[in-house]
This record gives C-alpha cells, sequence and structure tokens, in this order.
C-alpha cells in the first residue's frame, strides 16, 4: 500500500497508474475509518482496478465552534484497515500543504446546500466542496464514493461533478448501521453511555416514518421531532421531508422523497436520513426497537 504524503506525490501517482490504463476509484474521508467507510472500499473495488482513500481532516468545512481540534485522527489503526481492506493507496495530506496560507479560491454551490444542515452550519459546504474537488485533482479517479449517510453532501458533490464536468462518476453507497439502528459514524465514539442509548432515537424515528403509511409530510416530521424530544430525550436542529433530488420540502410523503433529520445527543451532532421507496431504502436495515 502506498502511503502519499503530499499533493504533488499523489497527482503523480494517480498519473502514472492512468498512463498504465488502471482504473481508480477513490473514497475521500476524514479518517477514524469505521465500517461504513470500508462499505465505500468495498464498493470502489468492484468499479475500479486500484482504490485510494484519503484521509484529511479538513479545516475549511469546520465551523469556528466545532470539533475540528479534537476530531479523532487513529491514524495506525486507520492504515491497518486499509491494508487489511486492499487499498492501493492512501493520501495523508497536512492542512498547510492542501492550503496555502494565501489560498483564495473556493468552489460553492449555492442551491442544495442552503437549508438542512447547511443552514445550520455556515460555510460547511463550501469547504467540503472545495477540498473534495481539489481531492478529485489530485487523485485523479474515474469513479469516487461517497456515503448515503451524509445524504446532502452527496446531493452536493453529485450537483458539483456534474456542473463544473468533473470526468468522475459518482457513486452513492447505503448506510452502514449498528445491530440497534444507529448510523456508523466516527463521532458516535465522543458519546456517552447514556447518549449512545438515545442516539437510537434517530434511525427508530425513520422507522417510525416508514411504518407509520401517514403521508402527510408536516404530521409526520411533527411526531418524529415529538418522539425524539420526549421519548429519546435529543436536542433536535431539524427534521424534514424533501425531495430526494432538489432537496426541497415536499408536502406529501412518496417514492423519491428523503426524510433527513439532525439531532444532538448532549454535544455530539448526529445525523440520518431515508430515501422512501428506493431499493437501498436505509430503513429497511433498522431493526424494530
Ligand atoms: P467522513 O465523515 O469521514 O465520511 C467519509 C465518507 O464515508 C462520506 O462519503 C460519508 O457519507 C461516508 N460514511 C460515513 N458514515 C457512513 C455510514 N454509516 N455508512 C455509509 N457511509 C458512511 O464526509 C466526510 O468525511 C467529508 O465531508 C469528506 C467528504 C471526506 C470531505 O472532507
Amino acid at each position: 500500500m502506498q502511503l502519499l504524503h503530499t499533493p504533488a506525490d499523489m497527482q503523480q501517482w494517480a498519473l502514472a497508474q492512468r498512463s498504465r490504463g488502471i482504473r481508480l476509484g477513490c473514497v475521500p474521508t476524514m479518517g477514524c475509518l469505521h465500517d461504513g467507510h470500508l462499505a465505500l472500499v468495498r464498493e470502489a473495488q468492484t468499479r475500479a482496478d486500484q482504490v485510494v482513500v484519503t484521509i484529511f481532516v479538513n479545516p475549511t468545512q469546520f465551523g469556528p465552534h466545532e470539533d475540528f481540534h479534537r476530531y479523532p485522527r487513529p491514524l495506525a489503526d486507520d492504515l491497518a484497515r486499509c491494508r487489511k481492506a486492499g487499498v492501493s493507496a492512501v493520501f495523508l495530506p497536512q492542512p498547510a500543504q492542501m492550503y496555502a496560507a494565501d489560498h483564495s479560491i473556493y468552489v460553492v454551490e449555492e442551491q442544495l446546500g442552503n437549508g438542512l444542515c447547511g443552514a445550520a452550519r455556515p460555510g460547511h459546504f463550501r469547504g467540503v466542496c472545495t477540498v473534495v474537488a481539489k481531492l478529485f485533482n489530485l487523485t485523479l479517479p474515474h469513479v469516487a464514493i461517497f456515503g448515503q449517510k451524509d445524504y446532502q453532501q452527496a446531493a452536493i458533490i453529485r450537483r458539483m461533478v456534474r456542473d463544473l464536468d468533473f470526468p468522475i462518476e459518482v457513486v452513492v453507497a447505503p448506510i452502514v448501521r449498528e445491530p440497534d439502528g444507529l448510523a456508523l459514524s466516527s463521532r458516535n465514539r465522543y458519546l456517552s453511555t447514556d447518549e449512545r442509548q438515545r442516539a437510537r432515537g434517530l434511525s427508530q424515528a425513520l422507522r417510525l416514518v416508514r411504518d407509520a403509511g401517514e403521508t402527510d409530510a408536516a404530521a409526520v416530521c411533527q411526531r418524529v421531532q415529538t418522539l425524539l424530544t420526549e421519548t429519546y430525550q435529543l436536542r433536535v436542529d431539524y427534521v424534514a421531508a424533501v425531495d430526494g433530488q432538489t432537496l426541497q420540502p415536499v408536502p406529501s410523503l412518496q417514492p423519491g422523497v428523503a426524510i433527513i433529520l439532525a439531532a444532538f445527543a448532549g454535544t455530539t451532532r448526529l445525523i440520518d436520513n431515508t430515501l422512501l421507496g428506493h431499493p437501498t431504502d436505509s430503513a429497511q436495515g433498522i431493526p424494530a426497537p
């Protein structure tokens, strides 16, 4: 497994592989790798000859009061997991190598990123788009894999690839969950035992939406909000029923609608979602309470 520390080395490696006719897959991550990330690696391996994982805790996508400095960085573990998974190369740049001190260009998406997590985290998707565009230019993949876990992020990256003509196929892979339904996340390790118990509420709420058969979006979102707040004692950031493509709010639930939510367990912000009527509807993996 190649370890590539600088942007120049990364790009050179990718160019060399491409010149030999090798099809490259890329899985961008911030590290602290779990089985959700590894599922993306496996997906990439079915679609490419060699897979590059990028591990970079990207400062530009964190707000001033967010967890950039305490974000977990278990590098030795991450590398062991990549090696075991048969990853060909890992790109591990330092922030100063990715961002010149006087860097002044960003990639800004102006529609899909306004609501949902974008409303709660100003500048977040600007940071994500900017770093993913850079990672695409450095890893030069034919195909890149993202997780449905970050539904809005995946939609925005698809839009960026379309609108900026990146010659890259974007694949979105299903959410990997713990046995009790909680979506795997690097941030789950922040949860206390009690918060971890209550964090089940997110997936349980999505299951309720699926089972309820109710089609009035406002009524369902209200029920979900009440469940999260009262039963699971979580502080809700938002619960929304949106068109799965445009991310605009919809009045009624039907196939193609995504239910997306974000809530705090203590100080840890958790997200989850389900796409109704979809063959890989993530809620299908959610166990009964
Ligand atoms: P990170 O949170 O490390 O996630 C990397 C990728 O793993 C994302 O595409 C995310 O959707 C996916 N992922 C996370 N948890 C998952 C789960 N339980 N099941 C399936 N996929 C999951 O998302 C980022 O990093 C960053 O914003 C990044 C795109 C790397 C840009 O910095």
